[in-house]
């Protein structure tokens, strides 16, 4: 598996991968490429067999940066390929310079919660019945 930064072309690969998973953002192509257009935008993909396995996006300011959507195809999943992701955009991040990091999760999203706990992020708060209601987002951060 290798890893590297999606460009405007992987846009329609990186919508195919999120249409498998209904748990993360619901970006369609358009939006991916929209993102991918932002000065601040960043987007991590897995490759395997020259295909877009996984993708990681997130936005960068000044020391400041949110984890916005991540997504593994699901035929792909339990193998390590977001661990790797979250891993090497934390790793580029702390290349750079001190930096604040923070995500929202679905509470009931026990997947995502594992891949970000083990990553080393903590609890920074919740937004009540922020998916609907019962629905709780969990904030969570670190700094590296
Ligand atoms: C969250 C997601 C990206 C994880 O990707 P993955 O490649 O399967 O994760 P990894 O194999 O790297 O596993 C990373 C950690 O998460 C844990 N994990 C993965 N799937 C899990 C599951 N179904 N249940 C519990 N824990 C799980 C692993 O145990 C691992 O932790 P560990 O190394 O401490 O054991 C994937 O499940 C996914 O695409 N989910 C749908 C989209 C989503 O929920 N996005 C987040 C909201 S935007």
């Amino acid at each position: 598996m290798k890893l590297r930064r999606a460009l405007l072309a992987d846009a329609p690969f990186l919508a195919v991968v999120e249409a498998t998973r209904p748990q993360a953002a619901g970006w369609k192509e358009e939006g991916f490429a929209a993102e991918l257009q932002q000065p601040c935008a960043r987007i991590w993909c897995s490759i395997e067999e020259e295909k877009i396995t996984g993708f990681l996006a997130l936005r960068v300011t000044d020391g400041f940066c949110e984890i916005l959507n991540v997504a593994v195809l699901p035929q792909r999943a339990n193998r390590g390929i977001g661990k790797a992701l979250v891993a090497q955009a934390l790793a580029e991040l702390k290349q750079e310079g001190p930096c604040r990091v923070t995500l929202e999760v679905a509470q009931d999203n026990l997947p995502a919660r594992a891949l970000y706990a083990q990553a080393g992020f903590q609890p920074l708060g919740r937004r009540k019945d922020f998916y609907g209601a019962g629905r709780d987002a969990l904030i969570l951060g670190m700094d590296v």
